[in-house]
């Protein structure tokens, strides 16, 4: 079993301690009484406008999965630690330093909050043997990641990837769907600002040649590279390939590319992509060294960068995982997908100022003057809501001047003003709150009257 060099012990106890009324237990301490609000570092709240842009970002997506076929799957945060670390890699960041574990306790299961997807996916799919039709499926999935990266702009601890996956489908095809895909969903927001990166990174028959190549181009300049290229060297030769250090990027410019070094089956596959990219009018670009921090890819490797970023640049990534489901003792079949990073689609839609706040204010509010005006308002909210009419109204007891206040700072279209004399004359003034006009409407068709002006 791998075993994590650096991980990241989560919690081993968390909860209230009977002993200490008033004091929360967490880990082996015990807080002070009051708490610091403050949220997890590189973890964030939503709310406000920012999270009303996030709901028409995350329904807008939603939407094009559902045109495009996709069905939802959604899988548990926490997995087992051999979920990832028996796929996604040993010399990878992820498995090496970046998972949240959690442990109960001395000797028990290890857990980890999911750093990524397609594992969990993959798990997923296997456990409920979704894959046993034979026929392509395509899911998609909104989910939060866990990485114990260093924050910057950009790159959290908890982010969020809109994911896809087709599995069954070992066709260049499906690579350029999941490409198109992407292509589509960018346009749909007006984004049109980056570069579509493509490689591949061979099968199980070429890459362990080309690795052999890589290598004995490598070593001579071994003692040149970065010390995290020097580890990598003899296990993951091709990681030096996507080293962000100018040093080793001068090194490995002029190294042999896997494009070179294809099978046969892995060279058309590679051809078809771009044959299919090209017929559907998506520009590429074919660059060597996207190959993917994670080790499960096989053949595609493609990743959207953009300039907007900053040193973030991957707004996107994904490939071609067909030896996969091995790695859970099951048959391979083929698979490929993306994950989208939301955080970063978000930033560049910021910068764009792509989407309008859509601050949702209520039709009316209704100011009630007595217990009696309170009596009649009060259900006739809930009817109107529940007709999809929003209504604000103030439930502590006050003076009109003070509700009146209320009402404008609800932004409501119209107030209604109901007291006792109203009640007594069976009619309630209508105040439309733009230009301060009112009518007064019969209290028996009230409901009636309020549900046509909307
Ligand atoms: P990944 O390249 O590790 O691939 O992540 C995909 C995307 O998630 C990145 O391009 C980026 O937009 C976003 N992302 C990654 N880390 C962070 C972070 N710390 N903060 C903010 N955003 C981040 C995968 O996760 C694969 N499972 C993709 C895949 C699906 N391959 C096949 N199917």
């Amino acid at each position: 079993m791998t075993i994590l060099e650096r991980p990241i012990v989560l919690t081993t106890f968390l909860g209230y301690d009977p002993r200490h009324p008033g004091h929360f237990g967490l880990g082996s301490g015990v807080l002070e009484d009051t708490l610091e609000p403050k949220a997890v570092r590189g973890m964030h709240d939503l709310f406000g406008p920012e999270m009303d842009r996030w709901t028409q970002v995350e329904n807008r997506l939603k939407k094009i999965f559902a045109d495009f076929g996709y069905a939802e799957i959604r899988t548990p945060a926490l997995e087992h630690l051999e979920v990832f670390s028996h796929t996604v890699g040993d010399d990878t960041d992820i498995v090496e330093k970046q998972m949240y574990q959690i442990q109960q306790a001395e000797g028990s299961e290890k857990l980890v909050l999911r750093p990524e997807g397609t594992a969990a996916f993959m798990r997923a799919v296997i456990e409920h043997q979704l894959h046993r039709t034979g026929k392509p499926q395509r899911y998609f999935y909104y989910m939060s990641m866990f990485r114990h990266e260093r924050p910057q702009k950009g790159r959290l601890r908890q982010f969020h990837q809109f994911g896809a996956e087709i599995i069954n489908d070992g066709t260049a095809e499906a690579d350029a769907e999941i490409i198109a895909l992407l292509h589509h969903i960018y346009g749909t927001f007006g984004v049109t600002e980056y570069e579509v990166k493509i490689n591949s990174v061979g099968d199980g028959t070429c890459r362990p040649i080309y690795k052999e190549k890589l290598k004995a181009f490598l070593l001579p300049q071994l003692s040149s590279l970065c010390e995290l290229c020097q580890k990598r060297f003899e296990r993951s030769p091709l990681r030096v390939l996507d080293c962000k250090r100018e040093s080793c990027q001068a090194i490995v410019k002029n190294a042999p590319k896997i494009t070179e070094s294809l099978c046969d089956p892995c060279r058309d596959h590679h051809a078809s992509l771009k044959r299919r990219l090209t017929s559907l009018g998506i520009p590429f670009e074919e660059d060597p060294s996207i190959v993917r921090g994670l080790d499960y890819y096989s053949r595609t490797a493609f990743e959207f960068t953009s300039n907007l970023l900053g040193a973030q640049s991957a707004l996107v990534g994904g490939g071609r995982y067909d030896g996969l489901s091995t790695r859970f003792g099951e048959a391979s079949f083929p698979a490929v997908g993306f994950g989208l990073g939301v955080e970063r689609l978000m930033l560049v839609l910021e910068q764009k100022q792509s989407l309008k706040d859509e601050t949702r204010t209520p039709s009316f509010y209704f100011a009630a003057l007595g217990d009696a005006a309170f009596e009649t308002l009060f259900p006739l909210s809930f009817r109107l809501k529940r007709k999809g009419i929003a209504v604000e109204m103030g439930y502590e007891p006050k003076g009109l001047k003070n509700l009146l206040k209320q009402a404008d700072r609800s932004g409501a279209r119209y107030t209604l003003i109901l007291g006792d004399t109203e009640l007594k004359d069976g009619k309630a003034p209508l105040k439309q709150m733009k230009d301060g006009t009112q009518e007064l409407i019969e209290l028996k068709q009230l409901e009636s009257e309020l549900t046509r002006r909307v």
